[in-house]
């Protein structure tokens, strides 16, 4: 029996003061190893609160590695060598956000989303930005709306209108300084008492903006087609947020009887997906896969994607389309909000949008990714010693799994891949429920590299399983 006492008046919320309590508990052995904890309703009946609060706490250890569950026996303590390094808990920041968002020192980086200098179209953009400056200076010192200046939401418009088939209008779309900040407007908007889920495998940092925003959230299994159904339907959940034509980290794409499957269950009472589209403009193969947003007839997809992949993670520019009902409710709650984008940035890249150049520029990446990609495929796949080796999900887009028969663990070949000079991380990371997480598999992620950087990726990665 747990004999922990929660304080409701404290400021620290329920589910971090049970996270705190057991972690403290495995750490100095008081539960030990292997013993298993109260069941979520049990725990939930004996503090008198959520079974949801339980839950997002053992979601948080079992990220952790502090505790794992069984299929349908519960949750147990693990041994204290196997567990991950504890994450700081005010941000939790993951090992992947970590990763991502900090510099690594030398040696080729597999694991980030950075793109190479040479990527980004300084000179056009120089040129547009000086453009701008000199023919739209009272413009440029104009408060912004809070959505973002009107030529850009335009511009966004028709991008979304020729790309992905998205008949939009401007007033829908919502721009704001990265995805985390527009979470961060949602949760407001929808209410922070609501149950978020998002998937498992997936981009770690949401549960963490979700949580630090004081809403509940939890990670669903995702099975070959997304989110699975059956999972969905076991939780109250109020908000479902996936990524149906590009999974992140694994490429999976959710067919269309998976996609209307999921637009039902959130058609009924007052539930929404949120679609976050995330890296749709590098699906490298294949035939483009319409929006879950295209397809909804009630209302109830919210569209999202960021310039983060195709111009620069460093831009910070993001943006939101919400349904009509949501739309009117963000117009009469937030318009005393500033627009968090400069105003110099957005209409620099309403010209780079309206005058062609970001469908040229998407073009010329998708070409040179693709050629990377195919030579990083051949390099891999004809070594000599290539039978050690598996590509996983070759239809993704800047990434694929890379799977590896090899005795060791993950940790121990991530050492050594980084002792050999290359940076890459295992799929386990982008796992919730580690136990879950298939062994020996690795993100590719190749933005950041050059053809010339592919004979030492290829032969660190054989010297290491050596
Ligand atoms: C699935 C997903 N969505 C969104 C983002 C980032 O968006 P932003 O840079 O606009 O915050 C990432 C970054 O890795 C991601 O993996």
């Amino acid at each position: 029996m747990l004999t922990l006492e929660l304080g409701k008046s404290k400021n620290i919320p329920l589910y971090q003061q049970i996270y705190q309590y057991i972690k403290q508990e495995v750490l100095t052995h008081r539960l030990k190893a292997g013993s298993r904890l109260p069941s979520k309703r049990a725990l939930a009946a004996q503090l008198g609160i959520s079974t949801i609060t339980v839950e997002n706490a053992y979601g948080q250890l079992m990220s952790e590695g502090y505790i794992y569950a069984k299929l349908k026996s519960g949750y147990y303590v693990s041994a204290l060598e196997n567990l991950a390094p504890p994450a700081p808990m005010a941000s939790a920041v993951s090992k992947t956000a970590q990763c991502i968002s900090s510099p690594k020192g030398t040696g080729i980086d597999l694991s980030s989303n950075s793109i190479l200098p040479q990527s980004f179209p300084f000179s056009i953009w120089s040129r547009l930005l000086r453009r701008t400056m000199a023919e739209k200076q009272s413009l440029l010192l104009t408060k912004s709306p809070t959505a973002g200046i009107l030529p850009l939401r335009q511009a966004i418009a028709s991008h979304l209108m020729s790309f992905r088939g998205m008949p939009v209008s401007p007033a829908q779309i919502i721009v704001g300084a990265g995805t985390e900040y527009l979470y961060e407007l949602l949760i407001k908007l929808i209410g922070r008492d609501k149950l978020y889920c998002v998937e498992d495998p997936g981009y770690q940092k949401l549960q963490h903006i979700y949580r630090d925003n004081g809403a509940c959230c939890i990670s669903l299994p995702i099975d070959h087609k997304g989110i699975s159904v059956s999972a969905l339907g076991s939780v109250a959940c109020d908000v479902l947020h996936i990524s149906p034509s590009h999974h992140f980290p694994t490429g999976i794409i959710t067919p269309v009887s998976r996609r209307y499957e999921l637009l039902a269950w959130a058609a009924s009472e007052q539930r929404y997906i949120i679609e976050d589209d995330y890296d749709t403009e590098f699906r490298l193969v294949g035939k483009p896969i319409p929006s879950l947003f295209s397809i909804d007839m009630s209302s109830k997809v919210i569209y999202m994607n960021t310039f983060s992949k195709s111009l620069a993670s460093t831009i910070r520019i993001s943006y939101m389309v919400l349904p009509q009902p949501l739309l009117e409710e963000f117009n009469r709650r937030f318009n005393y909000l500033s627009s968090t984008v400069s105003t110099f940035e957005q209409y620099t890249l309403a010209s780079f949008i309206e005058q062609g150049y970001f469908e040229r520029h998407i073009n010329r990446m998708r070409n040179s990714y693709k050629k990377l990609r195919q030579l990083l495929l051949r390099a891999l796949t004809s070594h000599p010693e290539h039978n050690r080796i598996e590509i996983l999900q070759q239809a993704s887009g800047l990434y694929f799994l890379l799977k590896i028969h090899t005795r060791l663990p993950d940790a121990a070949l991530e050492d050594r891949l980084r002792q050999n000079g290359i940076h890459l991380q295992a799929l386990q990371h982008f796992y919730q429920n580690r136990q879950a997480a298939p062994k020996h598999t690795f993100v590719v992620n190749y933005s950041s590299i050059t053809p010339n950087d592919i004979q030492k990726v290829t032969d660190a990665l054989f010297k290491s399983l050596k």
